[in-house]
């Protein structure tokens, strides 16, 4: 990153964001003043065809994006009501996702900033996802507890500043997106599982089908490796177990709605716990979700539940910003713009790496000294 002299913090700046990481081709146009973004478009542009594949095809991705980023991009200006003059940046994903779905994007994004004159800006998708629910919610600034749950990541981050971000947890194998959309395949239905189990879930019987809840054990303290870690491999398989059951019984399409239930209360438990930890163990009183899964109303009202008696608010994006949309990169691109950073031209995609600014911490040197505000149980 380099460039032109650092704006002042408080300039205003209309920004760009252009996102092609996966399944979604997205434009969308951000203004910041200061602390405030202001969402004056999105455009989003979901590729449907991959259902028929019960999951995305990169290719298949690619293609659809580089058919659609141009329309969608003028559409989200149109709307905007701004011509790629007035723009200050341009924000564009360039990791992590499929290369080949990135490059479309970056191409497209890197030459109508050329062509404007102006700096383009490569954004982190998940850092998208912290920023998405500022757009909504003024409040949902740091610090906070922040759980970014999506289709390929579990991250949970202490955040005591935009760009200053402390990697507490992670999931030890699958995503709870993906633990979602597989134990919706295991249970025949279609891709993606998230939603359609959710909603099963609702008519199932809690107890029923009890499963373990992973990497949640009562005598388990800040100083192990495990305390804010999760693990859902282990829930699949049990799930799995259960569902041959049921098809060796006849009985899977009357069970379905209880194993949706028993898995759905298992994963949201874990993910409830390990967020409880961290907000209870930097004193946060803000927490913020982000991320697909953070659709879910059953997981969003158990953190609720879980800490708001304690003194902590929780904050999350509407489906629109949760899922992969481009709002939340033109949101990062901007906070980046304002604090100068400028990418070059031979800005690259890549399939995976590090959001920038990440820390990590061992569980040792976490500060239960940050002032516990939230009290144990
Ligand atoms: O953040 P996202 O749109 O894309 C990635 O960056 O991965 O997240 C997609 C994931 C999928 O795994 C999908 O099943 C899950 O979010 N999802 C949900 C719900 N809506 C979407 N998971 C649980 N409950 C939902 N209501
Ligand atoms: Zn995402």
């Amino acid at each position: 990153m380099s460039g032109p002299p650092i704006a002042p913090d408080d300039a205003p700046s209309l920004v760009l964001g252009i996102e092609t990481s996966c399944d979604e081709t997205s434009a969308a146009v951000v203004e910041r003043r200061g602390d405030a973004f202001t969402l004056r478009s999105l455009v989003i542009l979901s590729q449907d065809v991959h259902r028929l594949f019960g999951g995305v095809v990169p290719e298949i991705a690619s293609r659809a994006h580089l058919t659609r980023v141009v329309p969608v991009t003028r559409r989200a200006l149109d709307d905007a009501g701004v011509a790629a003059g007035e723009l200050d940046a341009v924000a564009v994903t360039h990791a992590p996702g499929l290369v080949g779905a990135l490059l479309v994007g970056m191409s497209y994004g890197k030459a109508l900033a050329f062509a404007a004159g102006r700096p383009v800006i490569g954004v982190h998708h998940m850092e998208g996802h912290l920023f998405a629910t500022v757009l909504e919610h003024p409040d949902a600034v740091p610090p906070f507890t922040g759980l970014l749950v999506s289709g390929g990541h579990t991250l949970l981050l202490d955040v005591d500043a935009w760009g200053s971000y402390r990697l507490l947890g992670a999931t030890r194998d699958d995503a709870a997106g993906e633990a979602f959309d597989k134990v919706a395949k295991l249970m025949g239905l279609p891709y993606p599982g998230g939603r359609v189990i959710e909603q099963l879930a609702r008519e199932g019987d809690p107890t029923r089908h009890r499963f373990a809840r992973p990497m949640v054990r009562a005598n388990q303290t800040l100083g192990d490796d495990d305390y804010f870690d999760v693990s859902f491999s282990g829930l699949k398989t049990g799930l799995l177990h259960a569902v041959r059951r049921a098809e060796a019984a006849g009985t899977l399409d009357e069970e379905r709605p209880h194993l949706a239930r028993g898995f759905q209360d298992a994963l949201i438990d874990t993910l409830v716990e390990k967020t409880y930890r961290a907000a209870r163990a930097f004193g946060r009183t803000r927490v913020v979700l982000g991320g697909g899964v953070a659709c879910n109303r059953a997981l969003v009202e158990a953190v609720r539940a879980r800490v708001a008696p304690r003194g902590a608010t929780v904050y999350a994006p509407t489906p629109r910003l949760a899922t992969d949309n481009a709002a939340m990169i033109a949101a990062a691109g901007a906070w980046r713009f304002a604090h100068g950073e400028r990418s070059g031209w031979d800005l690259n995609a890549y399939a995976a790496r590090e959001i920038p600014g990440l820390t990590r911490t061992t569980t040792r040197d976490t500060p239960d000294s940050h002032g516990n505000t939230l009290p144990p149980n």
